[in-house]
């Protein structure tokens, strides 16, 4: 292996090299935002319905290789079948949703303010853009990207995750298949650094209009930056510190059940994973107790058969994990043993072979509470913390202290307290009596505060991330018409008073 290549194993059996991928330089960054640039404008002239086809043709090959996608998802990153079946729905639901956009996209007519004259809006394509994607949903959360800015006639460089190259190859060769000119998509391998590089010349040369990226805070608050300089708003996804408020009139079994798949599922290593559970007093060490047997029953290990979650993502996720263990402290309530799975550290009923991969036993800690790490922070593995509330403002208090703002979930059957939760909670997705995780691919998907900018992907909302609004107005009078100043006045009597 030369310094420029990076190998992506399989992380539930190390000695699998899934792919061996060339990294490139900022130089390679530079060159396909360039080619993008080039590709875009003849793009953007392909009708919107012909453009449309072309994400139906991708929505239908990716079902037709539905099974092999999501074989390979779960190979090189870990995740359990059935979610990588489902993150490979998430796909063709993008997909089907926007094939119909193709002939939408609508703009308006509007009234004007004088006579004999037109107002209209259009929508343009933003132009190039540079998608910087993370591997947790090495193709589900790029096509939230990918699928509505090619098919609003913008060309694109995409910058996956390396430690899940060989999906984003797989997936981009799939688009490419759809009828995507090659220079329209531009897939590029490159470490974060030589990215950073890349796209700071890239944007300095004008070849940028706008910037996606899903990933950490830290480099999201680093690349909105960048993009600031060049009086652009990127389209941030970062991360969260995602809370399930327990009410008294839960039902219990159906919170464990939620707090179990948001918390643990993909190991916690999604964006919206559970990462602590505000639970009301009363209901508390129940709901604890039992959170606690279903996590011991729980099936752990081999992520090609039937788990509730397999290895970490990567080494490098791992790593990071194992730092994060660093923060569990004295007053911690500490359920269970804490760790790398080993033989001498063995979890009961382990699916495969531990030490064949990279397995972390579920963490829960009861007594978290504000100004621990562990109640601040994304953790980004298989930790969940557990604090409890008296009233509800202070349970939406704890849900909003940590910052972040991308998920939220209550468990509860009183309206009042599921419609006072939803307008005090700071994040930009809501649910009640279903869990953190699992947004469905056609509702706004984004955060506020530490979780992102502001901006939304999915739906018709994503429409404005990747298109920007034209005002024409068109004057068939003959004349010079003065807005505010040719308006033709109402004289009205206002002081007139029924008797
Ligand atoms: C992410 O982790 O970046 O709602 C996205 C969910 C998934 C997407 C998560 N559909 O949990």
């Amino acid at each position: 292996m030369t310094a420029h290549e990076y190998v992506s194993r399989n992380p539930a059996n190390l000695t699998d090299v899934v792919a061996t991928i060339a990294l490139g330089d900022a130089d390679a960054l530079v060159r396909a935002a360039r080619a993008a640039k080039g590709a875009q404008r003849a793009w953007a002239d392909v009708p919107a319905p012909v453009r449309g086809r072309v994400i139906a043709n991708l929505g239908r090959l990716v079902e037709a290789n539905s099974d092999a996608l999501a074989a390979l998802v779960t190979r090189e990153i870990g995740k359990p079948a059935a979610e990588a079946r489902g993150e490979v729905q998430e796909v063709v639901d993008t997909c089907d949703f926007f094939l119909g956009e193709g002939r939408r996209l609508y703009g308006q007519t509007v009234p004007s303010e004088m006579p004999d004259k037109q107002l209209f809006t259009f929508r343009v394509p933003v132009g190039s853009a540079v998608v910087i994607t993370a591997g947790n949903f090495p193709v589900a959360v790029p096509s939230w990207y990918l699928v509505p800015a090619l098919l609003c006639g913008n060309a694109v460089v995409w910058k996956p995750a390396e430690y899940a190259a060989a999906s984003a190859r797989a997936f981009a060769e799939l688009i490419w298949r759809a009828g995507v000119p090659a220079g329209v998509l531009n897939l590029v391998f490159a470490d974060g650094p030589s990215t950073e590089e890349g796209l700071d010349r890239a944007l300095t040369e004008g070849l940028v209009d706008k910037v996606g990226f899903t990933g950490s805070s830290a480099v999201g608050a680093r690349i909105g930056e960048l993009c600031g300089r060049h009086l652009q708003s990127p389209c941030l996804e970062l991360g969260g510190k995602n809370p399930m408020v327990v009410a008294p009139d839960a039902d219990l079994d159906l919170a464990v059940e939620g707090a179990l798949f948001s918390g643990y599922g993909t190991a916690g290593q999604r964006c919206t994973s559970l990462g602590t559970v505000i639970a009301h007093a009363d209901v508390h060490d129940e709901f604890v107790r039992r959170f606690d047997d279903a996590l011991r029953a729980a099936r752990i290990g081999d992520p090609t058969q039937d788990v509730l979650y397999g290895p970490m993502l990567d080494e490098r996720f791992a790593d990071n994990f194992e730092k994060i263990l660093g923060w569990i402290a004295g007053h911690h309530h500490v359920l269970g043993p804490v760790g790398r799975i080993t033989e001498a550290l063995p979890r009961n009923g382990f699916v495969g072979d531990p030490a064949a991969g990279l397995y972390y036993h579920p963490a829960l800690l009861d007594g978290v509470r504000p100004g621990d790490e562990v109640f601040e922070q994304e953790t980004f593995g298989p930790i969940v913390g557990v604090t409890t509330y008296q009233t509800l403002d202070e349970a939406i208090e704890k849900a909003n202290a940590p910052g972040y703002g991308l998920s939220s979930s209550i468990y509860t059957n009183d309206p009042a307290t599921a419609f006072r939760f939803r307008q005090r909670i700071g994040a930009g997705m809501v649910s009640v009596n279903n869990s953190t995780s699992g947004a469905e691919a056609h509702l706004p998907f984004g955060g506020n505060g530490r979780s992102g900018n502001g901006s939304r992907q999915s739906g018709v909302w994503v429409l404005d991330q990747f298109t920007r609004w034209q005002s024409m107005n068109w004057d068939f009078s003959g004349r010079l018409q003065k807005a505010q100043m040719d308006v033709a006045t109402v004289e009205p009597d206002l002081d007139y008073r029924l008797a």
